[in-house]
């Protein structure tokens, strides 16, 4: 007999009476005096887990009173109707096969019904047990797929860009360096190389060839910022259209964000309905909001005119020609718009080389979507397309290490645009997990590369 997924048991797959197989870990079990134990199976296929009805009958009716929290376990038995409120199907057993105990139960690590987010980092591997870190690992993938699907339907393609690159794209100077003196002493590559931040010089190519491309990767920073929206190694998704400018990049993202969210909202209810209930109240709210909100679009030097006449104290006052801070962000998204807002034209100063001069040439076609609640959570630009331009804003040393991203300007050069969007940071937006750490299995902060 093929093991039957919770998720189908639950959706009414078979009939009920019928004999079913599932497998999964326990998540409780009581034992009633009337001899019976009741076992809550979870197999992460959806957020409910299945009730098995175990009687005493069975041959190992004594091992089943001693199942706890965490064992594996297979389960053979009829589908029946459950006169149980909160569910409709549970399975009364006729096998329960213990197929992997917990030794020493007081020993499990999460044992607890509830443990603290900080706690469940030093439990890593476990945490995928819990109703929260289950939840996440299937918005997360409800996510990917959604973003795969959007771009597919698009006709994107998917490009894998390199992980080991010899430049530095968004040159902060965040590179984490691969090895250096490999083997017999000599560089593996005859020259330095890094751990991508971005894929993003990588996918121009495939755009001003193919025209609709994006890539969809791991991306390192060795970003020094330990605080609760960085992660040293992050997802990133960087679509890249060619004849196209800043505007149409303004409405592809827009399109992009809405569309996505409504897909996740729309097959993931039950998960949803717990980050609701037990993460953050206003999260589902909070998402339909920006599906029916036409985003705000607000030129960078507005937007410093409006936060200095904000009569607010920010901890950095607000000055054309520096970054935005965090602070600004949420102000501008939260307060000013109350909701999502596209920043553009950027000062050139305190953006890449990469981005189009404007014609005031002091600002570049940049944007960054700010969205309550995270703040940056895309940041983009119309590329410098004109060779001129470009090669005005690169040293001697970026013109010789980028002589292809060059060589593009000069055979059948079109205007084009493209953006990132941190995956991890739309996971805590979508989930409303305050803490980035939460929002990736395995996180790789400062100090941590546990796991
Ligand atoms: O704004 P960023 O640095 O843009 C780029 O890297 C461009 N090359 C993207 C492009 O145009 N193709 O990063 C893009 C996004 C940010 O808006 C943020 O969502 C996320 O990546 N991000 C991080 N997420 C987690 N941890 C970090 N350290 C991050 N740094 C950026
Ligand atoms: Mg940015």
């Amino acid at each position: 007999m093929q093991p039957l997924a919770v998720k189908a048991v639950l959706a009414g797959a078979v009939a009920a009476g019928e004999v079913v197989r599932v497998h999964g870990w326990v998540k409780s079990r009581r034992t009633s005096k009337g001899g019976f134990s009741f076992i809550a199976v979870s197999d992460g296929s959806c957020f409910a887990d299945l009730q098995v009805v175990a009687d005493q009958a069975l041959a190992n009716y004594a091992e089943i009173t001693e199942l706890g929290v965490g064992c594996a376990v297979e389960v053979t038995g009829a589908v029946a109707e459950s006169p149980g409120k909160g569910q409709d199907r549970e399975l009364r057993a006729s096998a329960v096969r213990v197929v992997g105990a917990v030794e020493h139960p007081e020993t499990y690590p999460i044992a607890k019904k509830r443990h603290s987010f900080e706690y469940l980092r030093t439990v890593a591997h476990l945490r995928p047990r819990t109703n929260t870190f289950g939840a996440i690992a299937r918005v997360r993938n409800g996510i990917a797929q959604a973003v795969h699907r959007y771009f597919d339907e698009r006709g994107f393609l998917w490009v894998n860009t390199p992980i080991i690159t010899a430049s530095d794209c968004e040159g902060a100077g965040e590179l984490f360096r691969v090895g250096a003196g490999e083997a017999g002493g000599e560089s593996f590559f005859g020259r330095d190389t890094y751990l991508t931040v971005s894929g993003q010089l990588n996918v121009e190519p495939y755009c001003l060839s193919l025209d609709k491309a994006y890539t969809f990767g791991p991306t390192f920073r060795a970003e020094n910022s330990n605080t609760s929206r960085h992660l040293a190694e992050f997802w990133m998704i960087e679509p890249e259209i060619a004849f196209a400018d800043l505007s149409d990049l303004a409405a592809l993202a827009e399109d992009f964000l809405k569309s996505v969210l409504r897909d996740v909202l729309a097959r993931h209810p039950d998960d949803m309905a717990f980050f609701r209930d037990r993460i953050d109240s206003g999260v589902i709210d909070r998402l339909r909001n920006v599906v029916d909100f036409e985003f705000a679009r607000l030129d960078y030097a507005q937007a410093v005119e409006i936060l200095q006449s904000a009569g607010e104290s920010f901890e950095f006052p607000p000055v054309w020609g520096r970054e935005l801070q965090s602070e600004h962000e949420r102000y501008l998204t939260e307060r000013h718009v109350g909701g999502p807002v596209v920043v553009m034209n950027y000062p050139r100063d305190i953006k890449p080389f990469y981005m189009r001069l404007n014609d005031d040439e002091r600002t570049v076609a940049a944007m960054d979507v700010l969205v309550p609640g995270v703040g940056e959570i895309i940041g983009g630009s119309q590329r410098e397309e004109r060779l001129d331009a470009l090669e005005r804003r690169m040293t001697d040393a970026m013109k010789e290490e980028l002589w292809w991203y060059r060589d593009l300007r000069r055979y059948g050069t079109a205007p084009h645009a493209g953006f990132g969007l941190g995956l991890e940071r739309l996971v805590m937006y979508v989930t409303g997990m305050e803490n980035i750490r939460d929002a990736t299995p395995f996180p790789r902060v400062p100090n941590n590369a546990a796991f």
